[in-house]
């Protein structure tokens, strides 16, 4: 007999996401659904999926065990937020006045705003302040069905307060259930005092900062804004290929606003992800979708910058590229932490399908920052990160717009949300 020390009897739906990770084509439209599904775990781990029979068969639940009763609820696995800029300070409420009379992103960005607003902003701020910010948002997001956030530097800009953005998000392990796995970004925009001599900076970047933040072993990725006004292709390459010869794994943002061939540059390179991808090439999707990189779409963008254009999610997918979705969560282009806002945004704005988007903030989603060993799936072996959901089937994921369906999250195990509010794990 299996033993476990906590049990979710009775869900109406059990949506696994079971299979092979990355998920492709047909695949993507796998969920691996049991009715009346029960899963159990021991300390933290998955170790049975399955029937209430197949449970009663197999499982033994020490006397203690913790027993959650779904109550005919839908169960999925907790969602992977793949693309965050978390730890940033300020707001830019002003310039988004200034967007609606008709500035564009880049517009703000060449006068000196966008980015370069909140690089002000966190520079200035305290540890303390940071780190308060950041649990603030891990609340929504825990809320909203979040279990993992990646999440990115690049507000610092300099040795000091790059270090300072990854030192707050490192500190926050022990202070909250949201798992995050951190990337060092001082490759998203050229800071202000290297305006006029960017291959200064970038000198510092490959000399400097790579090595320091790898030697203290404050980022697991290590990304780059490849975009005209950020750094160029070639600049792209130069810094991912230093980043990979420290030890960091590697992302890209990848083709937002202009096709450069970041996607092409990617797949070649073997990043673990491009991102955005809102201007990728045909070139571009064919390349990514004979890769192993995972094409990770942001529909937060195009939505909150008001543009027309989306990323190709229909053709990547068609192609058989490894679809993920994130929330791109900042203050300036995706001003959401929703990852249940983002699976809508999948298939309203990016015509996928519901299990298409749920595989997307799921089982894809863990394999687009390599968790997907440990998590993404609702298998034996993989964490416990769970969701129930107040829904009759999942299909209300996307049809029942403006309310939030979490009841219960699970993380490792531990309920952290209950009735729909943030509890400790301890209790
Ligand atoms: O992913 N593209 C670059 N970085 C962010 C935006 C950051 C910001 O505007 O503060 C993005 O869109
Ligand atoms: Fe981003």
């Amino acid at each position: 007999m299996i033993s476990a020390d906590c049990v979710v009897a009775g869900c109406r739906q059990l949506l696994t996401c079971g299979g092979p990770v990355p998920k492709r084509k047909e695949a993507l439209r796998e969920l691996g659904v049991i009715e009346n599904g029960w899963i159990a775990s021991e300390r933290g781990r998955i170790v049975f999926a399955g029937t209430e029979r197949e449970f009663r068969a197999n499982v033994r639940p020490a006397g203690d065990a913790v027993r959650i009763d779904a109550g005919g609820m839908v169960a999925c696995p907790g969602f992977v937020d793949s693309h965050t800029h978390l730890p940033f300070a300020g707001n830019r409420e002003r310039e988004f006045g200034l967007r609606l009379q008709g500035w564009t992103y880049q517009e703000l960005a060449a006068k000196g705003l966008g980015i370069q607003t909140t690089v002000r902003a966190t520079r200035a701020a305290s540890r303390d302040e940071l780190r308060a910010l950041c649990l603030r948002r891990l609340d929504e997001m825990l809320l909203t069905g979040t279990t993992t956030v990646e999440a990115k530097s690049g507000y610092g800009l300099n040795v000091e307060d790059e270090i300072k953005q990854l030192e707050v998000l490192r500190d926050l392990g022990p202070l909250h259930p949201v798992e995050i796995v951190p990337t060092f970004m001082g490759a998203h925009e050229i800071p202000p005092e290297y305006r006029d001599r960017r291959d200064e900076y970038i000198k510092v970047l490959i000399q400097t900062l790579i090595p320091e933040i790898r030697r203290r072993a404050l980022a697991d990725f290590f990304d780059v804004f490849c975009e005209p006004g950020a750094f160029s292709l070639e600049e792209t390459a130069a810094l991912i290929r230093a980043a990979r010869d420290a030890g960091f794994k590697v992302k890209i943002h990848a083709d937002e606003f202009v096709t450069l061939g970041g996607a092409e540059l990617a797949a070649s390179f073997g990043a673990v992800s491009a991102e955005h991808l809102i201007n990728i090439s045909e070139e571009g999707i064919l390349k990514l979708a004979a890769a192993q990189t995972a094409a990770i779409l942001l529909p937060g963008v195009p939505f909150f910058l008001m543009m027309d254009k989306r990323a190709p999610a229909r053709g990547l997918i068609d192609a058989g590229a490894a679809v993920a979705l994130a929330t791109d969560f900042n203050p300036g282009s995706s001003h959401l932490s929703s990852m249940l806002f983002v699976l809508q945004l999948g298939v309203y704005t990016l015509r996928m399908g519901v299990e298409e988007a749920v595989n997307a903030c799921t089982a894809n989603a863990a394999y687009a920052i390599d968790r997907h060993h440990e998590m993404g799936t609702l298998e034996p072996g993989k964490k416990m990160d769970l969701l129930l959901l107040d829904i009759s089937d999942y299909v209300s994921l996307v049809y029942r717009l403006g309310t939030n369906p979490v009841r219960l999250v699970l993380k490792n195990g531990k309920a952290v949300v209950k009735d729909g509010r943030r509890v400790d794990a301890a209790r």
